[in-house]
């Protein structure tokens, strides 16, 4: 799939040469990709290997990537968390993010001197555009003295303003944590008012959130599982903690993307659905042939901007980078710092089927 706005002059041509550097790979994708379209992929695939390793690059690839990304050109694969880990364990001097423009940036904060890339500047977050680092400096007065976390999924200047960071692999502990550290029994968890409110199901805090969403989980809705359940009785139901409440109440495991794949992993299911974005399946299906699929997903319009011609094209422009200010940037790295020095714990599952405490107040962004 070539992804809207953006035209290579011309389909690069599958040759033996091509064929040699790509053969290895093609095992990785042939249950999903035929062959025939696997010769429009490689001639970019072997393409961007080479740069890779000419520029001394690598490529993070979130699990929503299209297989042919994700299997083929990813050299780190994961959730944001195991990204933001990679980003900043890396030797490469340039990082290329195959992911959203809040990663590309997280990236940049945990890597300044490093040269951080997007291959498409408009891969947004309907997280990150809910929220300004000023909205925060008003949730701080209101509420002082609270702890403020903040998911990934937000701009630079929002982290700044940030005790910690959070991911949707780690957001509890983040969350016990921080109220500990702080002795406080309340906690600011911002933007996402599904994710917290899932957490709130899950600590004893009060939790302040915003209302934000995300907007290919929140489209999810209990009526939809009981749906594939009506459909497929013996399916397991896993989903994103970015989905509301009443659809994980209906879920059998809830986690991060890689909290989700390796559930699968270890399990095994006969039958599975992933209430999450769509390539998800698509990628976790390739590493596990005994497991069957039931499909039904929605698309980040986001995420679906990266391509293999837009990553090949900017390996060879170098464009575009992704900057962000060293005042910032300096502010920011603390709390995403934070959050990765704490202790490595196993991948939580947010649900409990417990409902969302009274207490939970959603903020919303004052009126100009
Ligand atoms: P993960 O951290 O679970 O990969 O989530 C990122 C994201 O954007 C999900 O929509
Ligand atoms: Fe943002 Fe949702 Fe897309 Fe993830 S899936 S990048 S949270 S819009």
């Amino acid at each position: 799939m070539v992804a809207d706005g953006f035209k290579p002059d011309f389909a690069l041509p599958y040759t033996d040469a091509v064929r040699e550097k790509t053969d290895s790979l093609y095992p990785l994708v042939e249950r999903l990709i035929p062959r025939l379209e696997w010769q429009l992929h490689a001639p970019y695939i072997a393409a961007i290997n080479d740069l890779k390793a000419e520029k001394n690059a690598v490529i993070l690839a979130h699990n929503y990537m299209t297989p042919e990304v994700f299997a083929c050109v990813g050299d780190f694969r994961g959730d944001s968390l195991m990204l933001a880990l990679e980003a900043a364990r890396t030797d490469a001097q340039v990082i290329v993010q195959a992911g959203v423009h809040f990663m590309a940036e997280t990236s940049k904060i945990l890597c300044p001197e490093k040269t951080v890339l997007i291959p498409d500047m408009r891969a947004g977050c309907s997280l990150a555009t809910s929220i300004t680092g000023a909205d925060v400096r008003l949730l701080k007065q209101k509420y002082p003295g609270v702890p403020v976390v903040t998911y990934v999924n937000t701009t630079a200047d929002v982290k700044a303003e940030t005790d910690i960071c959070c991911t949707s692999s780690n957001a509890v502990q983040v969350v016990e944590h921080i109220t500990k550290e702080f002795g406080t029994d309340q906690v600011i968890l911002i933007p996402d008012q599904y994710l917290a409110k899932n957490v709130a199901a899950m600590v004893d805090v009060k939790v302040i959130t915003w209302a934000g969403a995300c907007e290919v989980h929140e489209r999810f809705s209990a009526d939809d599982i009981r749906e594939i359940r009506a459909g497929n009785p013996d399916v397991v139901v896993l989903a994103h903690p970015e989905c509301p409440p009443d659809v994980l109440a209906e879920a059998d495991f809830a986690g991060s993307t890689s909290g989700m794949s390796n559930y699968v992993k270890d399990k095994q299911p006969k039958n599975v659905v992933l209430i999450t974005e769509c390539s998800m399946s698509d990628n976790v299906a390739l590493e596990n042939p005994a497991v069957n699929f039931v499909r039904p997903c929605n698309l980040c319009p986001h995420m679906k901007r990266i391509s293999l011609p837009k990553i090949l094209d900017a390996l060879q422009t170098m464009t575009h980078e992704v900057l962000v200010d060293e005042t910032i940037a300096r502010k920011a790295r603390k709390a995403v710092q934070r959050m990765i020095d704490l202790p490595k714990s196993p991948n939580q599952s947010v649900y409990d089927g417990v409902a969302t405490p009274d207490s939970l107040i959603v903020e919303h962004p004052v009126e100009a």
